[in-house]
């Protein structure tokens, strides 16, 4: 390749990543994932214990330290110092007795809150009136389903507060390897097995957007498996649930690309509803527009990243399941279109 053809190529492909940088987790965004900023009782129970651990082992560091620092300003070499032994002591059963028995308490009482906490998690009583959202880990996205419609990625949820507290009860799946669902402004780390229902629950306190992600390494692209849960009051969450309940759209400007994607391996993976895509392996499209990312937080949405992404998935998201449809570009933008009326 000649110097001539390289900086274009690299022009483009850092204006390609700057267009579609990940979602990224940066500091602003401390605040809505942070274990220590709970809004949401089992990420409260979860905040308690974490800090009872760090008292008990700062305590446990503060003795060790002290000990060591006071040894070595004690027992340091002196300039009067005759080079002769110390005198040896062997064995003390005080001292081993209590090096034994202190750190044995310490990790029982550890042990014991650990174990009443998580009892105290999963036997909360469940309010009749509780959402129940089933969560499907795949590689590398998040399926999210609701009673009648299912989304990827972004879960909405009402907030819970008040006479009417509405908590969310998760029923956690996998559709292929071991996940792990984690938002820790809300709850605790919960896996998500393979032929296993494990489950979890939310009331969070204050609406806001609340940043999680796949805490179980699941592949190439396990740090792509970015998660957002919307919470909303209950008036604005009914109005996405009735928006996510309609059919898809179906704008007649964008009958051709409706054509490409109907006729093209698509519809073996998506599901569009009111058309003859019903795939179930990849993430459901009828209201894809209705989302903020793409790809499970590799890029935010908007036309270039969405095309970018039918384009050649792998160029987006080294290792993505989805295939490159090699479609010629009019037919693509045809596509990219019928997509961007889905909302
Ligand atoms: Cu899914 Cu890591």
């Amino acid at each position: 390749m000649s110097g001539d053809a390289v900086i274009p190529h690299l022009v483009l492909s850092t204006a390609s990543h700057l267009l579609l940088a990940p979602v990224a987790h940066a500091a602003n965004d401390v605040a809505t994932s942070s274990v220590f900023s709970p809004v949401s009782a089992p990420a409260d129970s979860v905040v308690r214990v974490a800090t009872l651990v760090l008292i008990v082992t700062a305590g446990i560091f503060a003795v060790v330290a002290s000990l060591l620092v006071y040894s070595v300003v004690r027992f340091r070499r002196r300039a009067d110092d005759d080079g002769s032994e110390p005198p040896q002591v062997y064995g003390s059963d005080r001292i081993e007795l209590a090096w034994t028995v202190i750190p044995i308490i310490t990790v029982f009482v550890l042990c014991l809150v650990t174990a009443r906490t998580v009892y105290d998690v999963q036997a909360a009583p469940r309010p009749a009136d509780a959402l129940e959202v089933t969560v499907v880990g795949h590689q590398w996205w998040w399926e999210i389903r609701y009673p009648g419609f299912a989304t990827a990625n972004e879960m909405h949820v009402p907030v819970s507060e008040g006479p009417a507290a509405r908590p969310t009860f998760l029923a956690l799946e996998s559709a292929d390897v071991a996940h792990s669902f984690w938002v820790p402004r809300l709850a605790g780390k919960t896996d998500l097995i393979p032929n296993r229902h494990n489950r979890m629950w939310i009331a969070p306190r204050e609406p806001g957007l609340y940043l999680g992600q796949c805490a179980e390494f699941c592949g190439t692209q396990h740090a792509h498996m970015l998660l957002r849960v919307v919470v909303e009051p209950a008036a604005e969450y009914a109005r996405w649930v009735a928006a996510q309940q309609a059919p898809a759209a179906d704008d007649p400007d964008a009958s051709a690309g409706r054509r490409v994607f109907e006729t093209t391996a698509c519809i073996n993976c998506h599901t569009v509803r009111g058309t003859v895509a019903t795939g179930r392996f990849g993430p459901d499209l009828t209201h894809l527009m209705s989302r903020a990312t793409l790809a499970a937080g590799a890029a935010e949405m908007s036309r270039i990243s969405l095309r970018a992404w039918i384009d050649d998935p792998d160029h987006v998201k080294p290792g993505a399941l989805m295939p490159a449809m090699q479609l010629d570009d009019a037919a693509t933008d045809q596509l990219v279109g019928y997509l961007m009326t889905l909302r």
